[in-house]
């Protein structure tokens, strides 16, 4: 077999050269399980990218896809439709919070987002109020890469070496690992937290704001959960100002929480939702904003009759393939009840597994929901911000996928997963740690 030529592709968010210089291929995906050239097996405890919900290799998904692209490859959604896009989206707001029933598609994650921005821009100018064109966002908060995202984003790399051509500003992020370690579930600390939405209404104007844009918990920033009644307060003070609050649920969407929404596990419903990854079992690239009711009529309303009302949209919105590879996904969750099965013995289990975790030394925080965790490490001062991604890669090699951000190991393994699997998970985590120093 000839050599890997690893040259030509220029690699998305990785150390190109470091890589390269040991490249890690994954040949097969199933279950929970990768298979690296050469044979060896891998948990996959991040589900992919957050997002291999249902599991790997997903024979239903991959057949509905093989039909599809047989059936009605692509068609021009521009002025021109097909059945399926419109089914899909009746199916979707099934399971979106009461009164987010409209539905525009995308293809991934940035692109639910910017879409997101856009509609709150254009709701603003079509309500009289054009001079709210202005986001918050918060620190530690990912909202994907394009030029909208990373202004509201709060990762600095992320926005460095482009700026922010978005107007916005930040507030602060809710860890608090002083006041919360070790949390179980939601951290105790911080509500008041939400009370920085003020301060940056008072110092820009509620005039100038078109809306607030957070994750209900923030996953690429690191696993940072809302403290206890945050988003409520972040909510309330959204509705004093006449805010909107978008929830960017990339992550946080399609059973990580214990329900098909963070919006929904939480019990606070934003005015806009974005959606991708596991809402095809990241089978296909697709994507979703869900928008409240008032928002979608009033720009309806403030077009003239004929005319194109929103002047966005993208040539594979609603591609029949993705929209096919959906449709099956939601079987799979509907039939298994994995929109709800993080919320059931399972999460508990998971719970009790990271947490057993606590060394007293190189462990400084566990925190988890659902089926999503982190551990948070005591970095040497020198990888201090990369000790993560230095073990990552141990646990890696003792196999085992892991996601390091900053100095944490984050986790989030397909819905799937068994107890015995957890077990594994944390019986190869327990080794690794137990070598650092
Ligand atoms: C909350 C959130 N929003 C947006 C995105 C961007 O999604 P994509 O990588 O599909 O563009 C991500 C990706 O991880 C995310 O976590």
């Amino acid at each position: 077999m000839s050599e890997l030529q690893t040259n030509a592709f220029w690699m998305p968010f990785t150390p190109n050269r470091a890589f390269k210089s040991a490249p890690r291929i994954v040949e097969r995906a199933e279950g929970i399980y990768l298979t690296e050239k050469g044979g060896r097996q891998i948990i996959d405890a991040t589900a992919g990218l957050w997002c291999s919900n249902a599991g790997h290799g997903r024979t239903e998904i991959a057949d509905a896809i093989y039909k599809q692209a047989k059936t009605l490859d692509y068609s021009s959604i521009f002025n021109f439709g097909h059945e399926l896009g419109f089914e899909y989206a009746e199916r979707l707001i099934q399971h979106t919070p009461d009164g987010l029933n409209h539905v525009f598609f995308g293809n991934s994650g940035s692109e639910a987002v910017e879409t997101a921005l856009k509609i709150a821009l254009q709701y603003q100018r079509a309500r009289g109020k054009g001079t709210r064109t202005m986001f918050i966002g918060r620190e530690k908060g990912y909202h994907g890469v394009n030029f909208g995202g990373i202004s509201v984003g709060g990762i600095a790399p992320n926005y460095q070496s482009f700026g922010q051509p978005v107007k916005a500003n930040h507030l602060r992020h809710t860890l608090d690992i002083k006041r919360n370690a070790f949390s179980r579930g939601l951290p105790q600390h911080g509500v008041e937290l939400a009370e920085d939405l003020e301060r940056l209404v008072n110092f820009h104007g509620a005039d100038q704001i078109a809306a607030v844009i957070v994750e209900p918990f923030a996953g690429a920033g690191g696993v940072v959960l809302p403290p206890k009644g945050y988003l409520q307060r972040l909510r309330a003070i959204c509705d004093k100002h006449d805010l909107l609050l978008i929830f960017d649920e990339v992550i946080s969407g399609w059973g990580r929480t214990g329900s098909a929404f963070g919006a929904i596990e939480f019990g606070v419903t934003p005015d806009m939702i974005t959606s991708a990854k596991g809402i095809t079992n990241a089978t296909v690239p697709l994507s979703a904003v869900f928008v409240q009711e008032e928002i979608h009529n009033t720009i309806m309303d403030a077009a003239a009759e004929g005319m194109v009302e929103f002047f966005h949209g993208y040539t594979y919105s609603a591609h029949p393939v993705a929209c096919a590879a959906g449709m099956a996904t939601l079987d799979i969750y509907e039939r298994e009840g994995l929109l709800t099965r993080a919320s059931g013995d399972i999460a508990k289990y998971w719970e009790d597994a990271l947490h057993s975790l606590e060394d007293g030394h190189n462990v400084i925080d566990v925190r988890n929901y659902g089926l999503v965790g982190a551990i948070e490490l005591r970095a040497p001062e020198k990888l201090s911000g990369k000790f993560g991604a230095k073990v990552s890669g141990m646990a890696w090699e003792a196999g085992v996928m892991t996601r390091g951000i900053g100095d944490a190991l984050c986790m989030s393994p397909p819905l799937v997963i068994e107890k015995h699997e957890i077990d594994a998970i944390v019986d190869k985590l327990r080794s690794v740690l137990s070598t650092l120093s």
